[in-house]
């Protein structure tokens, strides 16, 4: 949510911060700007909408004199609508901040400081900061108190570069609530800044991963922080880069590569008659009666479909809860609860917070997660990794189905250390694991049916999505799926509860995706879908078996385990969405109002 990089150095800065604003372009694109420091001449360049409109701006503006300093930010709007005006860096009389996050108590503020003579030109919270900054260095005449002082007044999640002429040789960062890293560029005097490693990796080697509450003043010769809690640690040097190889888009190319990391995802992991997570403390289960997920979005259908593994296969009481929901219920904890929280990620505020409530209140904590280094695995007591690699695609894909996988196994490694499982039983689920990478094989056939198929979904007053059991969460999956790219309506709902209200809503216009496994209450959910097509519903049913009743089909290969169809079904949902947002017109990558990592609440 959000994006921010800032420079120091010799080097060009204005291609470092277009550079680094790219890679953090999928945190939002409302709008970017940037603002470049030389003595005391700022300029500055702003532009709504995508990163490539503040670059043909800059290109055009022909710039010659070099730059010393820049602050960057690429924007998804809290407060204040995607226009210029509200566009990031931020300007006082002499000064400029970027911010990622929202600043709480901004209205107190900017009462406070327009009483004081301060005119505002934004409708943003991001504004009183800079005003607050140059209140206090008019007043104290010392930017480094100036700065401090601006920090304690805020409340809310906030990381900032601010610079100005009053200094201008320096950038004055903090970090709290919302991903900030500090680096020592590779050229002699390169001080870089980014909220995501993204674009430091290959320009600098050392870099502090700032906790909360820690900030400080950058100039070319030293990296002054305000207190000590913060430890310099090595960038790794692969950076995963996603290019679209071909692809369309980036969600197109990580539909496809979901094989492929789920390979990665379970490598070392899998032995013939027992699940490894060597990453995770032995005794992590130890004493456990009891757990409990929380996640945001994709990831939370991801803890819905493993509470089904859970108590199925490791015979243990497993809740899942909306992290957002689940922070505010002053929920009741109890130390024989495992405490797992699930984020692509792991910046995901209200997930965050949620685990730290969980520590605080002394549960044992795991956090599965793609991002290692993020916000939750550095808070975490235990981390298992999914390993999907960079994913850039705003709507989740191979994210959801690493994550799915990771907890099947979790489900089976728990099942084993209980006692609760046969070996016959566990050798069959890790025979079925095995198989996931093949069932989650794009099939030309199919991706050429749902290209079909795309055409005839793309009216209509509303799409239903309907499964049992664990294609209950892959229901929610595919309508997520679907509304986020697409900008139809679409409800994901248990197959046996439409008639308990939604099926009045049953005529031709109404669309239902049923997933009809072979393996898991086929009867059952055949009579669901026969009930809704007798209502004259439109039926596209995804199903191994086939279904005369059904408008449209969809066939997917037979397997023997009821996951595997999970998977299988997965990927007809994500191309089948993928495929109406392209008829549509949209942009599949970066549909609009949303942003890939959602770092406010
Ligand atoms: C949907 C999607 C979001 C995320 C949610 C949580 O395609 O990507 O719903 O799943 O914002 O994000 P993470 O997993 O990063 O915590």
């Amino acid at each position: 949510m959000c994006g921010i990089v800032g420079y120091i150095g010799k080097n060009d800065t204005t291609k470092f911060l277009l550079d680094g604003l790219k890679e953090l372009e999928y945190r939002g694109y409302d709008s970017a700007g940037i603002a470049l420091l030389n003595c005391d001449k700022i300029d500055v360049f702003k532009a709504i909408g995508k990163l490539d409109n503040l670059k043909n701006k800059i290109d055009s503006a022909k710039l010659s004199p070099s730059y010393d300093i820049g602050i960057g930010h690429t924007r998804w709007a809290t407060h204040g609508k995607p226009t210029e005006l509200n566009a990031h860096p931020h300007l006082g009389e002499y000064s400029y901040v970027v911010h990622n996050g929202i600043i709480e108590n901004y209205k107190e503020l900017k009462d406070e400081l327009i009483a004081k003579g301060h005119n505002f030109v934004s409708q943003t919270d991001t504004e009183v900061i800079v005003h607050l900054f140059e209140s206090y260095n008019n007043e104290f005449e010392n930017c480094e108190e100036a700065f401090k002082t601006t920090i304690s007044r805020l409340e809310g999640a906030f990381s900032i570069l601010l610079i100005s002429k009053a200094a201008p040789e320096k950038i004055f960062f903090f970090k709290h609530g919302s991903p900030l890293i500090i680096a020592k560029g590779n050229e002699d005097g390169e001080v870089l800044f980014a909220s995501s490693d993204a674009p430091l990796i290959g320009l600098a080697n050392d870099v502090v991963y700032l906790e909360d509450g820690v900030g400080g003043i950058a100039s070319s010769n030293e990296i002054v922080f305000l207190n000590d809690n913060y430890s310099w640690s090595t960038l790794p040097t692969s950076k995963q880069f996603a290019q679209k190889d071909g692809f369309r888009f980036f969600m197109e190319k990580e539909i496809y590569e979901q094989s492929d990391v789920v390979s990665d995802c379970m490598l070392g992991r899998l032995k013939d008659e027992e699940i490894l997570f060597d990453e995770i403390d032995k005794s992590l289960i130890d004493g456990i009666n009891e757990i409990k997920i929380c996640a945001c979005g994709t990831s939370y259908h991801a803890g819905l479909t493993s509470s089904y593994l859970f108590e199925r296969l490791a015979k243990v009481k497993c809740n899942v809860e909306i992290a957002s929901e689940f922070r505010y219920k002053e929920p009741l904890l109890t130390k024989d609860t495992l405490f797992i929280v699930i984020s692509q990620s792991g910046e995901t505020a209200d997930t965050l917070e949620a685990l730290k409530m969980a520590k605080n209140a002394g549960l044992k904590s795991l956090v599965i997660c793609n991002v290692d280094n993020s916000s939750m695995t550095r808070t975490a007591n235990n981390t298992i990794l999914t390993r999907a690699g960079i994913e850039k695609g705003v709507a989740s894909t191979k994210a959801f189905s690493t994550q799915t996988v990771v907890l099947w196994m979790l489900a089976l490694y728990f099942a084993k250390a209980k006692n609760v499982i046969s070996k016959e039983k566990l050798q069959s689920e890790i025979h079925a694991l095995r198989e996931v990478p093949k069932s989650l094989k794009v099939l030309d056939k199919v991706h050429e049916k749902a290209r079909r198929l795309s055409k005839r979904y793309l009216h209509g007053h509303g799409f239903f999505f309907i499964g049992r059991d664990v294609f209950f969460p892959l229901a929610l999956e595919g309508a997520l799926k679907l509304k986020e790219i697409s900008y139809l309506h679409a409800e994901g709902y248990p197959a046996g509860e439409m008639k308990h209200g939604p099926i009045a809503l049953a005529d031709p216009e109404l669309f239902t995706i049923a997933l009809m496994p072979e393996n898991l209450l086929y009867d059952k959910i055949k009579s669901n879908v026969e009930e809704l097509s007798a209502r004259d519903s439109t039926i596209c049913a995804i199903s191994p078996l086939d279904f005369e009743l059904a408008d449209d089909f969809i066939k997917t290969c037979k397997t023997d385990h009821y996951m595997l169809e999970f998977f299988e079904m997965l990927v007809v949902l994500q191309l089948l969405s993928m495929e109406i947002s392209i008829r549509l017109g949209n942009d599949v990558d970066m549909p609009r109002n949303l942003a890939k990592s959602v770092t406010v609440e």
